[in-house]
């Protein structure tokens, strides 16, 4: 069902404002996250930098749409890699994001996301196949306000795309760390795709679930 209080579009400019807009809903929205507390030690100043680096990498190498509702200018932000395109593609996405981070990043939390990057690859390509990551739409950040939450916008957010992938006989898969966001990807009608992988890390251990709209 559409709701015609919330309007998708894609940014392909990214301005001061909407840099402080989409990182004001990620902030908000990832507050809690276990994952994103995992790979970044708990510590506040790398959490930031984190959600930051993810926008820089996707408003780079792949495709970030603004939800608004009602009055509320950007209610939610999503970040995509399109088929053909994944994160870290080119070095550009990392400069001054990803790469200051990782420079910056305690060394015990640098030699896990070194032993990690691999494990959640392969889990990844078990998952899907060989490839299929590359040829599907990959959804990397999803985030909606918390304050309103549960009114569609997630949806809105995923179907926008679904479209477009759909149109292109393409799928959409994602990676994604609570059994909350499991029920909302299956709502948005993706299927779990492998065993859950459960992963240690020295702030919190984590789930990670890889879904996809492709039925078995
Ligand atoms: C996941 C998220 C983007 C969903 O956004 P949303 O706008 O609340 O989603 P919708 O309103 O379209 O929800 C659609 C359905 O998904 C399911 N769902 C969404 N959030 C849920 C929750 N917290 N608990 C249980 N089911 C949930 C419900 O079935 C919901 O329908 P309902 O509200 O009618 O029950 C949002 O909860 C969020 O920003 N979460 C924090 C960030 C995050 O975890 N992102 C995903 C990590 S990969």
């Amino acid at each position: 069902m559409s709701n015609s209080k919330i309007q998708i579009r894609l940014v392909e400019t990214f301005t001061d404002n909407e840099t402080q807009k989409a990182m004001d809903v990620w902030r908000k929205a990832y507050k809690d996250d276990p994952f994103v507390r995992a790979v970044t030690g708990g510590d506040p100043e790398l959490y930031e930098k984190f959600i930051h680096s993810v926008l820089l990498a996707t408003s780079r190498g792949g495709k970030v749409y603004f939800a608004s509702y009602a009055d509320v200018e950007v209610a939610g932000v999503s970040a995509w890699y399109p088929p053909g395109r994944i994160f870290g593609d080119t070095p550009e996405q990392s400069k001054g994001g990803f790469d200051e981070l990782f420079e910056g990043a305690d060394p015990e939390l640098k030699k896990w996301w070194l032993d990690y990057i691999p494990k959640f690859d392969a889990q990844t390509t078990a998952a899907l196949g060989e490839g299929v990551k590359l040829a599907s739409w990959h959804l990397m950040f999803i985030g909606v306000l918390p304050d309103i939450q549960h009114r569609g916008i997630g949806t809105a957010l995923v179907n926008h795309v679904k479209q477009i992938a759909d149109a292109e006989g393409k799928v959409l898969c994602v990676e994604t760390g609570t059994e909350v966001d499991v029920k909302f990807y299956e709502y948005c009608g993706f299927f779990i795709k492998g065993p859950v992988v459960e992963y240690e890390n020295p702030t919190q251990n984590f789930s990670m679930w890889v879904l996809s709209t492709e039925k078995d």
